[in-house]
């Protein structure tokens, strides 16, 4: 029923705000392919750490380059999402530990990670028809995006919907780690030389303190209609 055209959209924002469940909802709604442009960032990392060269608080960063050439990561469709990949192996697990979240700011931070990542996601988007999140979309890998979304959260909110999803996965935290781990995250992304995350001048920003994921899909259906006029409303066609 959507008429939306084969647009790039980019959703940019702050650590857990919400952008891949978003973006994923969006992307099954309007039949996009979804990209997580993190969880490449979380995959260089989870390779660092099982290749011995990221642990007890330093990354061999020349090392961790050296291998990048020979890094086979993947996204595939599968179920209806989009999995990662390393190899064989699908990853989306244990790229989301807090082994990987504690690291993966300083890692995203070396240059050459981060054109190995923009290179990967050029090289899957090459269709169009692409929803990807991430801290540099709208700004860096893709600035003309048809649409950018920028969002944001109170920090003590999205701390703990991050404790909660962490908890239910069985790790052992504290709320206040937790907080602290995102606070961290926010400044080192926000203020790393290269690509640092910041809200593109025409991006839509959405603050999702208060809002549920369905007020969510009709802020963006809203968005849509205004921005491409295309499409049709059920029940209201004629
Ligand atoms: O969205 P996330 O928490 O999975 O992202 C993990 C880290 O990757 C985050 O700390 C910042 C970094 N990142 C980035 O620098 N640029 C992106 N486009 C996406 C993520």
């Amino acid at each position: 029923m959507s008429t939306i055209p084969d647009i790039i959209i980019a959703v940019d924002g702050y650590s857990s705000t919400g952008k891949s469940t978003f973006a994923k909802l969006i992307a099954k709604e309007f039949s996009f392919l979804y990209l997580d442009s993190g969880a490449m960032y979380r995959g260089v990392t989870l390779a660092g750490i099982e290749a011995g060269l990221i642990a007890e608080g330093k990354i061999d960063e020349e090392k961790l380059v050296g291998i990048l050439d020979g890094l086979d990561l993947h996204f595939r469709q599968e179920e209806g999402t989009t999995l990662l990949y390393l190899g064989e192996r699908c990853i989306e697990r244990e790229i989301r530990g807090w082994d990987v979240s504690q690291y993966v700011s300083p890692v995203s931070a070396i240059p050459l990670v981060r054109n190995y990542v923009d290179e990967r996601l050029h090289s899957f988007s090459e269709g169009g028809r692409v929803i990807m999140d991430g801290r540099d979309i709208g700004t860096t890998v893709f600035p003309n995006a048809e649409v950018k979304i920028f969002m944001t959260a109170d920090p003590n909110v999205r701390a703990q919907r991050r404790y909660d999803e962490l908890v239910a996965k069985g790790e052992t935290t504290t709320l206040e780690e937790v907080l602290e781990n995102l606070r961290d995250r926010d400044y080192r992304d926000s203020h790393r030389e290269v690509s640092p995350l910041r809200q593109a001048d025409d991006a839509f920003v959405m603050d999702n303190t208060h809002m549920t994921l369905h007020e969510e899909v009709v802020w963006m259906l809203g968005l849509l209609q205004g921005r491409f006029g295309l499409l049709e409303t059920p029940g209201l066609s004629c």
